[in-house]
């Protein structure tokens, strides 16, 4: 009898070491990588909640009654009580009794309310009040007094700068800016752009210009 040979089988493969090695540390990779993100998540989370609650600590909850500010206004330190939702406008005109800066659109639109805050102009009535603490605050008075003006006080007489006069204060702080800034090389340009956020619905707009330009050649 011939001797049957068994059919031939290949082996089955086999996991080497480095098959295995890498199967393991595949597993192990994302075991791993899950477990960081869970811990940089938590971590995460523990430290935007421990700056949330320093931040909370800096932040002076203010209102909603009445919250005592000190307003520093034409360089005079002025103590005032007001509703946090309280404009710097009204807290001007309502508490101080300094109405130059008039409410007019009280909404950004017409400038009348144009006043400077840390030397910048600004509209009062987009400003809050509690915004305003600790920043100096420049409103018409304190530009110049009838006896004592400001050059472009008086250019805006000179050049019959006014009808009206409601849009008068605004437009004089916003002048005034311009000529602070560019001093005598200020050109019709620039005052046109200086005075483009405020609006005058008598029209003396040329007039305006004209002071400008006169009071910063000092004229
Ligand atoms: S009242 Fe403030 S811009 Fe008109
Ligand atoms: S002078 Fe009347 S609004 Fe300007």
């Amino acid at each position: 009898m011939t001797r049957q040979e068994p059919p031939f089988e290949p082996a089955p493969p086999r996991a080497t070491p480095a098959d295995h090695a890498t199967r393991v540390s595949r597993r192990g990779l994302f075991k791993g990588a899950g477990a960081a993100a869970v811990s940089a998540a938590l971590l995460g989370a523990r430290e935007t909640l421990a700056r949330e609650a320093a931040v909370a600590d800096e932040v002076r909850t203010q209102g909603p009654g009445l919250v005592p500010i000190t307003l520093r206004v034409n360089g005079e330190e002025r103590k005032v009580q007001v509703e946090p939702r309280t404009t710097l406008l009204s807290a001007l005109r309502l508490r101080l009794d300094l109405t130059g800066a008039k409410p007019v659109c009280e909404r950004s639109q017409c400038g009348a309310c144009t006043v400077w805050l840390d030397g910048q102009t600004v509209y009062a009535c987009s400003v809050l009040a509690v915004e305003a603490e600790g920043r100096e605050v420049t409103t018409v008075e304190g530009l110049g007094t009838p006896s004592d003006m400001h050059p472009v006080q008086a250019a805006f007489c000179a050049e019959d700068a006014l009808q009206c006069g409601f849009c008068t204060p605004g437009m004089v702080m916003a002048c005034a800016f311009a000529v602070k800034q560019h001093g005598k090389d200020l050109t019709e340009d620039q005052a046109r752009a200086a005075v483009a956020g405020n609006l005058c619905r008598c029209g003396t707009h040329p007039h305006v210009l004209r002071a400008a330009l006169r009071a910063a050649k000092g004229e």
